[in-house]
């Protein structure tokens, strides 16, 4: 099976609750290994550019307030399928579709406040990846 990298967010929802190391051990046992980490007060203008893809959506306006209301894990994640393997972990966006014992089931407070993201291809991963780290930062 393919080795992959994806990336993740701890988002200020879970970080204000103090779950950032509950959640890194549900993707440890759940087999990824986080080659790369750091906590980043996102600004507004972070925010906008990372969803720049969901700028027409309704809720575009309160994604950018959470996402920039206190402090993000931003993380790189490696292992067999990592793409899809993270997103299992998390589980649906919506927490009340979330299947049990997945981060979001277990955490999430709604579906804004969903605790953590992932990509959700190979070209959205690797995108994501260079928007917050440098290859130097990555430590395989
Ligand atoms: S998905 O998984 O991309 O198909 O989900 P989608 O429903 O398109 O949501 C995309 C991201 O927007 C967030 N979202 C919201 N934020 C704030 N308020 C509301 N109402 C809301 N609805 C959706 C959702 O958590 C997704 O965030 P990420 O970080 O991409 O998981």
């Amino acid at each position: 099976m393919a080795i992959e990298r994806t990336f993740s967010m701890i988002k200020p929802d879970a970080t204000r609750r103090n779950l950032t190391g509950a959640i890194v051990k549900m993707l440890e046992e759940g087999g990824l290994r986080v080659v790369a980490s750091k906590r980043v007060w996102m600004s507004k203008r972070d925010a906008e550019g990372f969803y720049a893809v969901h700028k027409e959506r309704p809720f575009f306006g309160e994604l950018v307030e959470g996402m920039s209301s206190g402090p993000t894990v931003v993380q790189v994640l490696e292992g067999e399928n990592a793409i899809a393997r993270n997103r299992e972990l998390m589980g649906a966006t919506n927490p009340t579709q979330a299947a049990d014992g997945t981060i979001r089931k277990v955490h999430a407070l709604s579906i804004g406040e969903n605790s953590v993201h992932g990509s959700d291809a190979p070209e959205t991963a690797k995108e994501e990846i260079a928007y917050w780290f440098s290859e130097l930062e990555i430590v395989g």
